[in-house]
């Protein structure tokens, strides 16, 4: 598969440099073309942050201290997501990447009526006239669902998943090459949360489009994702194909959260949360991030911080007991 995204080596920190808050540390990734990528991790744990830097969202104090993002899009050159002029974001936004936020469910315009927020985005990326325009956006709010009747509403008018089901199809609507969502199913309840997903996943297969999906829940991501990052304290500690990383998670916080979540499917289990809190980012611990919290920590876990290496095809860990890990539980040295 071709790559798409390539992230190499990403920091951002908020904050003066006198007293940086490390938000995301030292962060790379790699997406390919088609692929639905899952990012997981507790609140405050950097997700947010690397997607909006990606995006180029971030706001002050957040600055971008270390790193290259580069976008292979299917049509046109490779975009220095990092570096783009005004000129060039405005082309890469919609066109090559989408984005679906935590509050999606105020995403749209509430003034505008849904067709013009279709025919109006479609308009400013291609020069197509109305009527065309107006076709796409049908097309589009029939893919998820929603009658071409609706074209006419105003968003207050469409239930709470309706809303977002046109949201998620007015970020398509340029046809992009990726398509970010960060936890847009929290506003919605989860019988809701599990269609709309099954509908991402659709248009997905329909349209090619790859996906950057964020969430803390591990256990739906499993269903949804073909990869898994697991961040912890602003770094990546583990990542690999969904299914490997779900049965045998090697890092022991990536245990820890897939045990603090149900399964969607199977039988119900007890759930063991991880106890502790995620770590102050303005007074990390010495060496492992997870040290403090980790069952099997031992004195060299604080002595530095363990690099993101590989364990077998597509799995990376960073964990210096990454291997001993099912030793250490059996044995018992928690
Ligand atoms: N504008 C800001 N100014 C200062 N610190 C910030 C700002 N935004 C986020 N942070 C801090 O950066 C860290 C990472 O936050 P981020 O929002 O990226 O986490 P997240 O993983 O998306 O969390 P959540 O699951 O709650 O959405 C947190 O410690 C947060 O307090
Ligand atoms: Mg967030």
């Amino acid at each position: 598969m071709t790559l798409l995204l390539d992230v190499k080596n990403l920091s951002v920190d908020y904050g003066s440099e006198a007293e940086p808050l490390p938000a995301v540390s030292e962060v790379s990734l790699e997406l390919r073309r088609g692929e639905i990528l899952g990012i997981a991790g507790e609140s405050g744990s950097g997700k947010t942050t690397l997607i909006n830097a990606l995006l180029r969202l971030l706001r002050p104090p957040a600055v971008v201290r270390s790193g290259s993002a580069t976008l292979h899009p299917r049509s046109g050159e490779a975009v220095d997501l990092l570096h783009a002029d005004a000129r060039e974001l405005r082309r890469t936004r919609w066109e090559h990447t989408a984005v679906v936020f935590q509050s999606a469910m105020n995403a749209l315009n509430p003034v505008s009526r849904l067709g013009a927020q279709f025919t109006d985005t479609l308009r400013a990326h291609r020069r197509i006239p109305k009527s065309q325009a107006r076709e796409r956006a049908a097309h589009m709010l029939d893919l998820v669902g929603i009658p071409a009747a609706r074209l006419d509403s105003f968003p207050h008018e469409l239930s709470g998943g309706m809303r977002q089901r046109a949201t998620i199809a007015l970020a398509l609507v340029c046809d992009p090459d990726l398509l970010v969502m960060d936890e847009p199913t929290t506003a919605v309840d989860v019988v809701m949360q599990r269609q709309i997903l099954r509908q991402v996943i659709r248009l997905q297969r329909e349209l090619g489009f790859s996906v950057v999906f964020i969430t803390h829940d591990l256990s739906l991501l499993l269903e949804i994702a073909d990869r898994i990052a697991v961040m912890y304290g602003g770094r990546i500690v583990e990542s690999g194909p969904a299914g490997d990383l779900y049965r045998d998670p090697k890092h022991p916080y990536t245990r820890g959260l897939r045990d603090s979540f149900p399964p969607l499917r199977g039988p119900m289990r007890r759930l063991n949360g991880i106890p502790g809190n995620p770590p102050d980012l303005r007074s990390l611990p010495p060496g492992c991030p997870f040290q403090p919290r980790c069952p099997h920590a031992t004195p060299e876990c604080a002595a530095s911080v363990p690099a993101l290496t590989g364990h077998g095809t597509e799995r990376a860990v960073a964990c210096i007991h990454a291997d001993d890990l099912p030793a250490l539980i059996n044995g018992g040295r928690a």
